[in-house]
């Protein structure tokens, strides 16, 4: 038996003390696949006092990590503490200077500093492995590097916000409102206290710039990114998209194209007849369209101790058969700096919702406004009508360019007639070039 592969690990909250549970429950079946067994050797937390139901006296502890990373008798430290900065980038920086391996589930700091950090991992000739950062269990890191690393990759989908497909799911399954669900996710602890993170889109945005990366092999200035996130979709968008074939979905979406690179993080239409759309609850996916494997899905538990852990453990046990690559699969200096399409210049169906007033002559200046900026209607749906209150009323465009859509809104919206800004989702045309 070969020597064990020795674990430093800081950070002990819901991942760490999955990890450290993980390690312990499959000991046995680690060895076997391992050929060595995967020991931790030392653990850094902020309070030592605290009790975390797992015993921690057989491991070393450091108050303080970044020491940990650099002096602790470790190959290996698992970085668990999370923020883009702080002491989880110092504490990965120690230790890649130290010359150890580093696992992270930090997507936050793999998506603004990976390939900084990457490339100071390629040139100390360590592994800096993060499966865990992105859809934690599902193992979509390695396939888009290893599995899928025969294609080019042209376009990529993901679910990968647990909270934001469970309240857009509870949304449709019960006609509640976005507040009254997203208050009832955070009395369950499905949401932060803060949920801006992930309501928002920050958190889609970070995994799609690292998956983005790793289709595409370039470099992703997270700036980049449009962000919009789900705080606008109200019950009667997810009503009006049930009813025109859609759900709506929190998508990440990295395209490829002449033109260059577009991330794009917003609520998005998406046809009831498209695998991602039948992905519901707490769960995540993501679909990637390349040239020679065609659309390939994978869906699976993208938060939580366990399946976090999974990831992370399923790093170590690469990194103990010396089973590693490129952070990005290639070396960070050969990662390409592409053009990136502006949001403006996105072309595709749209969903818009109008409040209006029903007075005769609202539908002729609404069309007007549309034809004046080369918009076409395919439908238009009505569900209720009130001589005294603003009722919805929804409108399905054609193609459109985002631009021409954004200002015939802001028109529409200037109407007397209409009693709020006009909601618009985009339609994502799955399966288009
Ligand atoms: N939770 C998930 O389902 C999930 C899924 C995928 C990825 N992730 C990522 O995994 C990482 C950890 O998430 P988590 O949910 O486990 O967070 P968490 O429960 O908040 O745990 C964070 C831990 O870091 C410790 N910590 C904070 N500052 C520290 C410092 N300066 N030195 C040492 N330890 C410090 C905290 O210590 P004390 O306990 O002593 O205060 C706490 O134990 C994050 O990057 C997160 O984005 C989480």
């Amino acid at each position: 038996m070969s020597a064990p592969l020795k674990i430093a690990l800081a950070g002990l909250g819901t991942v760490g003390v999955g990890t450290l549970e993980l390690l312990t429950a499959q000991a046995g079946l680690l060895e076997r696949r391992c050929g060595r067994p995967l020991e931790v050797t030392a653990v850094s937390s902020r309070d030592r006092g605290r009790d975390r139901g797992v015993d921690l006296s057989p491991y070393l502890w450091f108050d303080d990590a970044v020491e940990m990373a650099a002096i602790s008798d470790a190959d290996v430290i698992v970085e668990l503490i999370g923020g883009s900065d702080g002491p989880a980038k110092a504490l990965t920086e120690a230790a890649i200077r130290a010359g150890r391996h580093v696992v992270t589930a930090n997507k936050a700091m793999i998506a603004l500093h990976g390939p900084e950090l990457g490339a100071a991992a390629d040139e100390a000739g360590v592994a800096l492995c993060y499966e865990a950062a992105v859809a934690g269990a599902v193992p979509v890191i390695r396939a888009i590097r290893e599995g899928l690393a025969a294609n080019r990759i042209s376009r990529l989908h993901g679910i990968l916000n647990g909270t934001c497909n469970y309240i857009l799911t509870t949304m449709r399954e019960t006609g509640r409102d976005f507040d009254d669900v997203l208050a009832e996710a955070q009395k369950l602890g499905y949401a932060e206290a803060d949920p801006s993170f992930d309501i928002d889109g920050i958190d889609t945005a970070h995994k799609l710039a690292i998956l983005a990366s790793l289709a595409f092999g370039t470099q992703i200035d997270f700036d980049d990114t449009f962000v919009e996130g789900i705080r606008r979709i109200s019950a009667d968008d997810i009503a009006f998209a049930s009813e025109l074939g859609y759900r709506i979905k929190l998508l990440g979406t990295a395209q490829l194209s002449d033109g260059g690179i577009q991330l794009r993080v917003h609520p998005a239409m998406v046809p009831l007849d498209v695998p991602i759309a039948a992905v519901e609850g707490v769960l995540n996916a993501v679909e990637c369209e390349s040239d020679f494997a065609g659309t390939t899905m994978l869906e699976g538990r993208g938060a939580g101790a366990g399946p976090t852990a999974s990831a992370v453990v399923g790093d170590l046990i690469d990194i103990a058969l010396g089973r590693t690559t490129p952070v990005y699969g290639i070396p960070v200096s050969a990662l390409a700096t592409l053009p990136v399409v502006p949001m403006d210049a996105h072309v595709g169906p749209y969903y818009v919702r109008l409040m209006v007033y029903d007075k005769p002559g609202v539908f002729a200046d609404v069309a007007a406004i549309l034809r004046d900026h080369e918009i076409s209607m395919e439908a238009v749906l009505q569900r209720s009508r009130s001589t005294t209150e603003p009722v919805p009323v929804v409108l399905k465009t054609h193609e459109a360019r985002e631009s021409a859509v954004t200002d015939a809104l802001a028109a529409i919206g200037r109407l007397a007639a209409v009693s709020e800004p006009p909601h618009m989702i985009r339609i994502e045309p799955f399966g288009a070039g």
